[in-house]
Parts: structure tokens; sequence; C-alpha cells
């Protein structure tokens, strides 16, 4: 552990990638490793010069290539920065606190986000830091203590985002559960968000639970991310802190997000077996 120097505690030390457009075979092998036991990997890169191609090439090399589409557009690589315009009303493109949340929380199972890349051109002033949990992990540990709360969590009614209108642009509702098993992959639709959610009857103490798990150090990586650095992940739950930038200093990211899985390289592990 060590601090930075605006004090924020980061527990993660990234893996050093030289070129994040072409890995070298241990390059690869430990950001696998590192996705293959915590469903994320954080790297640090001192390439010059990282473009919306370098990140692209990153994500070919895991195998994500079908970026997030919605009904309105195809989506690749945005960047996500404090703006003053339009966008700055939804929390990411503003310099707000972002609470915890999954990716794509609001779409139907059938399109979900499996993965995504947050990678960091610039850190903000003061602030913006960021923490990251892996839903596998709490699912794990909840099936362990209160396998009940498992089962409300995997029902297919319970979180439901209604219709939203905006724009003279409609969102259906859509109804789908927390938890849910893609294949090999452990999908979790969330959001503390508590405004426009339905959860379903029964649900408090299960929520509960995992807003008292993401408060848990054991389960949460904080870290800060500076120039160069970046995560890559299969959608766990993640939050960002408030942040301020000064004239000088304007913190901007690179975010892609795919609707297929990473590959896991070591399909013979029985994840079950992992429960501790
Ligand atoms: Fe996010």
């Amino acid at each position: 552990m060590k601090y930075t120097p605006h004090n924020v505690l980061t527990s993660e030390q990234p893996i050093p990638i030289g070129d994040i457009e072409s890995l070298t075979e241990a390059e690869h092998a430990a950001v696998s490793a590192s996705l293959d036991s915590t469903n994320m990997a954080f790297y640090q890169t001192d390439m010059p010069r990282v473009t919306e191609d370098s990140i692209e090439r990153l994500a070919t090399q895991f195998g994500i290539t079908e970026y997030e589409h919605t009904s309105k557009k195809l989506t690749k690589i945005r960047r996500i920065e404090h703006s003053n315009n339009e966008s700055a009303r939804y929390i990411p493109f503003s310099n707000r606190q972002l609470g915890w949340h999954t990716d794509g929380y609001y779409h139907p199972v059938s399109q979900a986000i499996r993965s995504f890349i947050l990678h960091c051109n610039k850190p903000a002033f003061l602030g913006g830091n960021s923490y990251f949990v892996d839903h596998e992990t709490l699912y794990r540990v909840l099936l362990k203590n209160n396998p009940e709360y498992i089962e409300r969590l995997c029902e297919a009614n319970a979180m439901c985002i209604p219709e939203n209108k905006r724009d003279g642009w409609t969102r259906d509702a859509v109804t789908g559960p927390i938890f849910h098993w893609d294949n090999q992959q452990l999908l979790m639709r969330y959001t503390e968000r508590a405004k426009n959610i339905i959860w379903a009857k029964g649900l408090e103490a299960p929520l509960l639970e995992i807003r008292k798990m993401l408060q848990d150090k054991r389960y949460v990586k904080a870290i800060r991310f500076e120039s160069g650095m970046g995560v890559i992940c299969r959608n766990v739950i993640h939050r960002r802190d408030a942040f301020m930038n000064n004239k000088d200093t304007h913190r901007s990211l690179f975010r892609a997000r795919f609707h297929d899985a990473i590959e896991n390289q070591n399909l013979s592990r029985n994840k079950y077996a992992l429960v501790k």
C-alpha cells in the first residue's frame, strides 16, 4: 500500500506494460491472470501517446471487439471529461461523484455490457479517485453466507428501470435480475442510484448486505489513475469520487464498453470451489 501525493490510499499496483497496442506474452499472461482471479486488471503504460486506436488494439488482444450499441448509435471509444455542454447533465461527464454501478445496468440482459476499458490520459487536479469491487466475490460470499439472498437477487424481476422519455426519445422499461450467469461469466446489473429504480419486494436485506460489502475494505480496490494507467475488466462494480480540474490539469479518460466477454484463460477452474 502507498499514499499518492494527494493522500489517497491506493491498494493496487498496476501491471507495467510497454506498448498497449502490442503486449508481450508475459504482459498478456499477467493481465489474463489478474482477470481470471479478480475479473479486472490494472495496468500502467509509459507510451508517450495513447490514442483511441491504441485502446481498440488493446481490446482486440483480449478478444473484445463488439462495442456498445444502443438503438440510436454505435459508440466506440468515448472521452470521459468534465463537459460544460449538454452531456454534463449525465454524471460521467460532470465532475460530480459517481456512485457504485455496473456499466449498462439499464440495458436488457440481451444487451448486457460484459467488459469495459478505462484509460487515463490525464488525472484531475484534485480527486477523481476510482474504486472497484469484483462482483463475483460479492456473489460467492453471499452464496456461502446468505444463499436465500442470491436466490432473490437472481430473480428475473429483481430490478426495473421504468420507461424514460426525454427529448422526443423513449427508452422502454427494462426489467431483469441483479445477478445472472451468462455462459461462464457472472453479470451484475446494479446502481446505487435511488431515483427511477424499482426493486422487487423482499430485496431490502440483500441490498443492504451488498451496500455493507461495498464499504468493506477487504473487497474494495482503490486506485488513483495517473496518466497512462487504466483498467480492463469484466464489468465489475465501480465508483468514482468527485474531482476538480484547474486551468492546466483537465481530467481525461478514454472509455470503451463491449457486449462481448473477455475469454477466461483458465476455463477448467471451478469458480464455485473458490467460495471462501
Ligand atoms: Fe461506469
